[in-house]
């Protein structure tokens, strides 16, 4: 047995489907003869197992006709694609997961972070995008240097702009520079269910959405939307972030939403000059609260010039010094959010079902007061099932 007699048998093998044959197609190599046993790859570019079954049954018979006695053919099949089980309402069924990025309290990071884990886990592989749903005060654009393009319009929909290997919409990129929006909470709702349904996201393994802060119509109303995958805490150490956040996990309970982890950012400061690292906000006091929400700090990330300036630059310091501490720091979080999606995903996923609104789309349960008096305390339903009390 030769080589090139194991080529021409296999030369007859025709790739289902098509009239070429799986040599032609340069699919076959790592040929190894051993007397009349052979083995060898086929990578193809099907993941139909119907299709890799019938190339295996055709090169055996092949490869006999012409005196092998074992025949040993490998196909390698690309990966299935990451496909999420979660099931309920999803106004955007291209975007496979879904990471809620929240903080009780303003100004703590969560723009910061969204960028940064977005542009890890694209550096891990993965088909990222990124939703500024910070309607009243995007910052996204310009943390992601893209503050002065505009989106390219394609009929009634709009084509996300695309940045550091990452697709990306907000506001602040529909908006003149510097303009306002005073807009009332339905019109917040309606804003955030445009940017799922009508931005054309391209089949995303994960689409990172920096929410405002607080735990208001943002928040609720893309938990009712989308089957939001996971979520994600930013808070500062802290004792009065610390409260904040606690409110941001209780959302996510409340949402039915599985936790991710905790950030704790402007955790310490690293001196630029000795890499020294002093504690200024305090350290590792999310721990408690993360124990309590049966949850983990998937990041202590400290004060650093450098993300700061990132920020401001429009250049993260994940893409553009990925060797820093800060961005290591970021890519490990990016790991722990994607081991968490995936865990998730196995045990059947999530469902928005019982998040649900019980009035007519459009309208808040409760701003409907002859029908549905608002409860006097803020802890009691308000007996809608809107979810926001
Ligand atoms: N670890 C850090 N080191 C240094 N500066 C940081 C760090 N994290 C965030 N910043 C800076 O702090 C400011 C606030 O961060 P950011 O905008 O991400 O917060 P936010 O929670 O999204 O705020 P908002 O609630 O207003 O949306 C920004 O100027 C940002 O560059
Ligand atoms: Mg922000």
């Amino acid at each position: 047995m030769t080589e090139e007699i194991v080529k021409s048998a296999l030369s007859k093998v025709l790739y289902p489907g098509f009239t070429k044959d799986i040599v032609t197609f340069g699919f076959v190599n790592s040929i190894v003869i051993d007397n009349n046993d052979v083995s060898f790859n086929v990578e193809i570019t099907s993941s139909a197992p119907e299709v890799a079954q019938q190339i295996k049954d055709d090169a055996a018979a092949e490869l006999r006709a012409v005196g092998a006695a074992n025949v040993t053919c490998n196909v390698k099949s690309p990966q299935m694609p990451r496909e999420s089980s979660s099931r309920g309402k999803n106004i955007a069924p291209q975007v496979k997961n879904f990471l809620m990025v929240s903080s009780g309290k303003g100004g703590v990071g969560k723009s910061t972070t969204s960028v940064n884990i977005a542009i890890a886990l694209a550096a891990q592989g993965k088909k990222v995008g990124l939703l500024d749903a910070d309607i009243y005060g995007p910052n996204i654009p310009r943390m992601m240097g893209v503050a002065d393009i505009k989106p390219e319009v394609n009929g009634n929909k709009v084509l996300p702009i695309k940045a550091y290997g990452i697709e990306m919409m907000s506001m602040g990129s529909l908006m003149e520079d510097g303009q306002s929006l005073i807009w009332r909470g339905a019109m917040i709702m309606k804003a955030i269910e445009q940017f799922l349904r009508d931005i054309l996201w391209s089949e995303l393994d994960v689409l990172v959405i920096d929410m405002p802060p607080g735990t208001g119509d943002a928040q609720l109303t893309l938990a009712q939307s989308v089957p939001v995958t996971v979520g994600l805490t930013v808070t500062t150490p802290q004792g009065v972030s610390l409260d904040d956040s606690r409110r941001s996990l209780d959302m996510f309970r409340k949402l039915h939403i599985p936790i991710a982890g905790i950030v704790e950012n402007m955790s310490g400061f690293i001196a630029p000059d000795t890499g020294v690292e002093y504690d200024i906000f305090g350290k590792g006091t999310s721990q408690p609260m993360a124990d309590e929400f049966d949850t983990k700090i998937i990041a202590e990330i400290p004060i650093e010039p450098s993300i700061r300036t990132g920020g401001d630059e429009g250049k993260p310091i994940t893409f553009v010094n990925p060797s820093s501490e800060s961005a290591k720091r970021y890519m490990a979080a990016a790991e722990s959010i994607w081991a968490s999606i995936e865990d998730i995903n196995a045990k059947g996923g999530v469902d928005n079902q019982a998040v649900q609104p019980t009035t007519p789309p459009g309208v808040s349960a409760c701003s409907t007061p002859k029908q549905q008096p608002a409860p006097q305390k803020s802890d009691e339903s308000c007996g809608t099932g809107c979810g926001c009390h």
